[in-house]
């Protein structure tokens, strides 16, 4: 079936993307179990260092990846170790010795984030490109990126890395990334929004930036909409009948009531007609669900993935196997 989130699911790496606070760790979360449902092997990577996504599951992550539910593993991404074991794969053994033992790369890494950067991206290569033979690869990788401007420094560093380093070890090994990252078979960009006018603003910023790098978006996810509770219709005839009949006068804070909706309705309307024109890619819309929080919200927000990409899921929540 050729619907958008079907799509995303046939990629290797699915990047979420987004503003501070628009819902980035819930959107992953739902699109990682969406895909685990299916019973593709999936691993979500978390970017922040509180790893929202598997406290969610009572987990820790570590740097190797951890099982959090049937098909679904979690990985922390960022932590100093997990990047020197990606140099370890790159750089030759004696010379990762002597320069692990540099002070020269000590401050090197802690004075350089966009070192850190490029280890990050590379990691996330490795990950799908180098796996053992005798380990199963990964079907799916939900990336939870950190807030846009720094998501979108890190996606930036293969590019100018393998521009200043040309063809030395490093310079090829970005080249090989950055390759990886722009083919849109490989790994789709998902750019996660609300109707709040500075989200809108950040993500059609988020997507020019990504059009420079050459990196498409995907497609756009329109995050906490609000329910249709009254049209403009039912406000005008309760505004009617409060009026003419005396006794039901107290309709009309019902009616004020209806027509704040009605503006936030039609705020919504106008920011999603906005991105539409403005970004191209496909839109996925996901509901408000006031009250609901942690593992019932990634429930529901699963569900209305799975609704959205009409098909049945086969997976249970709540069940979290043992690791
Ligand atoms: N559709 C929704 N309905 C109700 N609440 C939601 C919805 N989506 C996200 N939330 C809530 O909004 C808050 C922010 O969500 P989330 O942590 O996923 O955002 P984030 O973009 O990852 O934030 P951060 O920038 O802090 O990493 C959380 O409290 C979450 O429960
Ligand atoms: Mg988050």
């Amino acid at each position: 079936m050729t619907n958008i989130i079907n799509e995303l699911l046939e990629r290797r790496i699915i990047a979420v993307l987004g503003k501070g606070g628009v819902g980035r760790t819930s959107v992953s979360g739902a699109l990682a179990m969406l895909a685990a449902g299916r019973g593709l092997r999936t691993l979500a990577i978390e970017t922040d260092p509180q790893t929202p996504l598997a406290a969610g599951f009572g987990k820790r992550p570590g740097f190797a990846p951890r099982r959090l539910a049937a098909n679904l593993w979690g990985m922390f991404l960022g932590g100093q170790e997990s990047l020197e074991d990606y140099l370890g794969k790159v750089v030759p053994r004696p010379i990762l010795r002597i320069v692990f033992g540099s002070s020269i790369y000590q401050h090197f890494v802690s004075a350089a984030p966009a070192v850190r950067e490029l280890m990050m991206m590379g990691k996330i290569y490795d990950a799908i490109e180098r796996r053992p033979s005798n380990e199963p690869r990964w079907d799916v990788i939900v990336l939870d990126t950190p807030a846009s401007g720094q998501a979108l420094s890190m996606l930036r560093m293969p590019f100018v890395a393998r521009e200043r380093f040309g063809e030395s070890l490093v310079g090829r090994e970005a080249d090989q990334v950055a390759r990886f990252f722009r083919d849109r078979a490989l790994c789709a960009m998902v750019a996660v929004t609300t109707a709040e006018p500075l989200a809108v603003a950040e993500t059609l910023e988020l997507s020019r930036a990504l059009d420079q790098l050459d990196l498409e978006v995907a497609a756009v996810v329109f995050n906490r909409r609000s329910p249709a509770m009254f049209e403009a219709v039912d406000v005008a005839r309760m505004v009617r009948r409060a009026t003419r009949e005396s006794a039901l006068r107290h309709l009309d804070y019902f009616a004020d009531v209806a027509r704040s909706e009605l503006k936030r309705k039609n705020r919504e309307a106008r920011a999603l007609e906005v991105l539409r024109r403005q970004i191209g890619a496909p839109h996925i819309v996901l509901h408000e669900r006031r009250g609901l929080a942690e593992s019932a919200l990634l429930a529901d927000l699963t569900r209305q993935l799975a609704d959205s990409a009409a098909s049945p899921l086969s997976f249970e929540f709540g069940t979290q196997p043992s690791s």
